[in-house]
């Protein structure tokens, strides 16, 4: 048998999820099917099993323990440098003010300074030299206590500004000297993406009716883009952000339509109170706006006046990420998760190949192609069903009209194809060798309410701890990326193995995490896993052993996960990117000192942090950090 398979077909935790048998439960009967098929299949794909890629001396260095310490921890072999903070100056031509520690810093000077919420992000090398590059970073959403000086107290159309100018994305230029990053100050390549820069829309829903405003009758022309969480690189160089949790400052009708409900709309929003001095976000003014976000954006990080462009071809949903692979005849692949409870995970094939040249001769690969939404089945088998008009029953009849209304009510034409419902898809990661594709399903403590069932792929009743899948491409060991099915299997249950309740015990080989979220490979084929424990829960309950969020390096082959990093309270770890010599691991501490309650408050996030800037500093703030070894080794050898 393929040692992968170990990692988790033979977990026998004993948990009793429901009533769909999932593949704790199964009797001795299907325990032996189980294991000849994961045998035949890991025949099928070869015998070197999953992932056998380890290089040089993986995992070597000294893991750090749990941590509820307002500091972040790396291991003693490295150190950590702080980048990019909330407020830093962003080095555009057109001014670089300064942070204002009591957040009075004005909208306009927030529009030049780094956004709130640090997530996603990518390294793009600028020339031959590894150390001189351009990051490109989203800015998540925004705690408007935190944002300005009396918090959310005194709402004013100036207040919306500075929150609108705090999502986003920054790119920025970087470069170290003498051992030291730092931001390029008057760089060209620096700029701002918020909540109101135009952008392009392209693809099949660009001009329909549906993306159709008054202030863009033409439906081709966006402003902003908001709630950017994952990200991913293309093959040619561009950055794609992502809309994650974009109806959140929206306002709905008083009885939104089963559209808006579908998509999370519903009077007031969540908190943002943008709608109260900016019309577009009133849905009651604007029913069309929320049409214009949920998708992936493309952004050319090398030219700062290009538009950026929002590619309806990938669908409209939640976006949590956009990681690329290529197929065999050289076409892009999008891989995408749907983050929320009960979504789905798609892919996007292109119709063309990738040509060499760049952002311009490849401009609109991510306009043509076929959606695919995922279909976990039993006994580690998966389909890919296309999300095309007029097939799978995409009709007229079932409310579609074009493959326009296809990409824009995603998430329904992915009901209608019969789709798998997943526990919150986050990040999603290739690995450079092997083509085989992970995805963190990060916690879903509803699978087993409300009638709602276990499965295979999905199989704990109470999943506050979340779990990692992997798969490979195609029924047989040909592993390309444009299969229509694929072989998956568990990597990991996460979880401290002793935790009290069954449901709660994962089966992770070394440090224990839970709720793994930002995901990614190194170029030497070493998994690397953030956490997003939510700020409620950290430290108690069944996460008491776990501390706050963190990093982890994991090894595909054998399982083996090490504890890299640990991040202040409150925060959450996401984001990564390497120089390409591998020298400089660059992350981001987004949220530090968050608590559930109390977020208009400017006063409660001190109360539990004071990172980066320490007891002096007054707010914490989101920040990218990069972290070296000591020795200038790779980081993670
Ligand atoms: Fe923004 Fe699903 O994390
Ligand atoms: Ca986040
Ligand atoms: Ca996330
Ligand atoms: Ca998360």
């Amino acid at each position: 048998m393929g040692k992968g398979f170990g990692v988790n077909f033979e977990s026998d935790d004993g948990v009793n999820t429901g009533s769909n048998p999932s593949i704790h439960e199964v009797d001795a009967e299907r325990r032996h099917v189980l294991k000849c098929t994961a045998t035949a299949v890991a025949l099928l794909m070869g015998s070197h099993g999953w992932g056998t890629t380890g290089q040089g001396k993986p995992l070597g260095f000294t893991a750090v323990p749990p941590s509820m310490l307002d500091v972040l921890t790396v291991p003693p072999e490295y150190e950590a440098q702080v980048l990019y903070r909330w407020g830093d100056a962003t080095g555009m031509p057109t001014g670089a003010p300064q942070f204002n520690a009591d957040a009075s810093n004005s909208w306009q000077e927030q529009s030049l300074q780094a956004g709130m919420h640090h997530d996603g992000m990518e390294y793009f090398a600028l020339d031959k030299n590894p150390r001189h590059g351009v990051i490109a970073v989203n800015h998540e959403y925004t705690d408007d206590g935190l944002l300005h000086s009396d918090g959310m107290t005194n709402w004013t159309a100036d207040k919306v500004k500075k929150s609108q100018a705090a999502h986003g994305v920054s790119v920025i230029e970087v470069v170290q000297q003498q051992g030291q990053w730092r931001v390029v100050m008057n760089s060209k390549y620096a700029r701002r993406i918020t909540a109101i820069t135009p952008m392009r829309l392209s693809g099949p829903a660009a001009a329909h009716a549906l993306l159709k405003t008054g202030d863009d009758p033409a439906g081709l022309l966006a402003l902003g883009t908001i709630n950017n969480c994952a990200s991913g690189r293309t093959p040619w160089g561009t950055y794609l952000t992502c809309e994650e949790n974009w109806n959140g400052v929206f306002s709905a009708p008083a009885k939104p339509s089963e559209d808006q409900r579908r998509y999370g709309l519903r009077p007031g929003g969540f908190g943002y109170r943008w709608h109260e001095f900016d019309a577009r976000f009133d849905v009651q003014k604007t029913p069309n706006e929320p049409n214009r976000f949920g998708w992936v954006v493309e952004i050319d990080p090398m030219d700062a006046s290009q538009i950026p462009v929002k590619r309806t071809a990938l669908g409209r949903f939640k976006h949590e990420g956009a990681t690329t692979a290529l197929t065999q005849d050289g076409r892009a692949v999008v891989y995408m998760g749907d983050d929320e409870r009960f979504e789905y995970v798609y892919k996007f094939v292109s119709r063309d190949r990738v040509k060499p040249g760049g952002f311009k001769t490849n401009q609109n690969l991510l306009d043509h192609g076929i959606l695919y939404v995922a279909r976990f089945d039993t006994r580690g088998f998966g389909t890919w069903l296309p999300l095309v008009h007029g097939e799978n029953g995409l009709n007229a009849q079932a409310g579609f009209s074009s493959q326009a209304e296809v990409v824009t009510r995603c998430r329904q034409a992915a009901d209608v194809v019969g789709a798998t419902k997943m526990d919150r898809p986050e990040w999603i990661a290739v690995h450079p060798q092997t083509g085989e594709v992970y995805i963190t399903l990060t916690n879903n403590s509803q699978r087993g309410q409300l009638g709602k069932v276990v499965d295979d792929a999905n199989p704990r009743a109470d999943n506050v701890m979340g779990h990692i899948i992997r798969w490979r491409e195609g029924a047989t060991s040909s592993a390309d990326a444009a299969a229509l099915e694929f072989r998956w299997m568990h990597f990991v249950l996460a979880g401290d193995p002793n935790a009290e309740k069954v449901e709660h015990q994962g089966n992770i080989k070394g440090d224990i995490y839970g709720s793994p979220d930002g995901l990614q490979f190194d170029a030497g084929g070493m998994l690397w896993i953030q956490t997003d424990i939510s700020t409620s829960a950290q430290g108690k309950g069944a996460y008491k052993n776990i501390g706050n969020n963190m990093m982890l390096c994991a090894d595909p082959q054998t399982g083996l996960t090490k504890r890299f990093l640990t991040g202040p309270p409150g925060c959450e770890v996401t984001g990564v990117a390497f120089t390409p010599d591998r020298k400089n691991l660059f992350v981001n501490i987004q949220h530090p000192g968050e608590t559930a309650s109390e977020r208009s408050n400017p006063e409660q996030p001190k109360k539990f942090s004071h990172w980066p800037d320490g007891p002096n500093g007054g707010r914490p703030r989101s920040a990218t950090v990069v972290i070296r070894r000591k020795d200038g080794g790779v980081v993670g050898t």
